[in-house]
């Protein structure tokens, strides 16, 4: 599936905010929300919907209203700072929590947490800001849908090529939606230019 990179100049000012070393965890919890809430109308543009007969105040009317639950997996931790804005824009949302930490060594991603609401008929949107070699994002992506989960797309806000390339080969049929495109993984395995260790920026850890 192609990559779907944000085009759009807000995008761009807000991700040069959080690239900015000196940004706060403050102020990049809200950049994150801002970030977050563009790619999830993003990654949502072809939810498929229904007729409803309804009745205005003038008179009767067909219209549409969403098809299919839709459920929302942040990858823990980090995918948290991506989660408030679905639950805004989407209220009727799920949500469901798969653990994953890299190790510091290896940059291999061990898991420790899966709970997940029944996927099976929902669209399902796995959220993690960094796609750095793809490994979290497959694992992720393999636990939906060993739980039934056959609609899904990955989310994340900076992605690496190395990431896209391994979560489409792993994943072929996942459309992937990033904000940012970078350049390479460097030697431990971090996005450049990036915008270092999300979590920790987040959480001030
Ligand atoms: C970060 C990030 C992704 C993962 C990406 O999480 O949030 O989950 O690394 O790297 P990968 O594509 O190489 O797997 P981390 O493991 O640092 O855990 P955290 O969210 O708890 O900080
Ligand atoms: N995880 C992060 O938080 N940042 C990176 O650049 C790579 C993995």
């Amino acid at each position: 599936m192609p990559l779907h990179v944000l085009d759009h100049p807000l995008a761009q000012h807000v991700l040069t905010h959080l690239r900015d070393k000196k940004t706060k965890p403050v102020l990049f919890r809200t950049l994150s929300y801002q970030i977050s809430l563009l790619l999830a109308l993003e990654a949502t543009r072809d939810l498929s919907t229904v007729e409803k007969s309804i009745e205005t105040p003038l008179e009767p009317m067909k219209s549409r209203v969403l098809a299919k639950p839709l459920v929302v997996v942040p990858i823990l931790r980090a995918g948290l700072g991506m989660l408030q804005p679905f639950h805004d824009v989407f209220p009727d949302v799920s949500v469901g929590y798969v653990g994953l930490e890299r190790d510091h060594e290896t940059a291999i991603a061990r898991s420790y947490y899966c709970k997940l609401p029944p996927l099976t008929n929902a669209r399902v949107l796995v959220v993690d800001p960094m796609l750095a070699t793809g490994g979290s994002a497959a694992h992720a992506l393999s636990l939906v849908k060993e739980h039934g989960a056959t609609e899904v797309s990955f989310v994340c806000i900076v992605a690496s090529p190395e990431g896209v390339a391994a979560l489409q080969a792993a994943h072929p049929e996942v459309p992937i939606h990033a904000g940012a495109l970078d350049r390479e993984l460097n030697d431990r395995k971090y996005i450049m230019p990036g915008l270092g260790d999300f979590g920790d920026r987040l959480y001030g850890t």
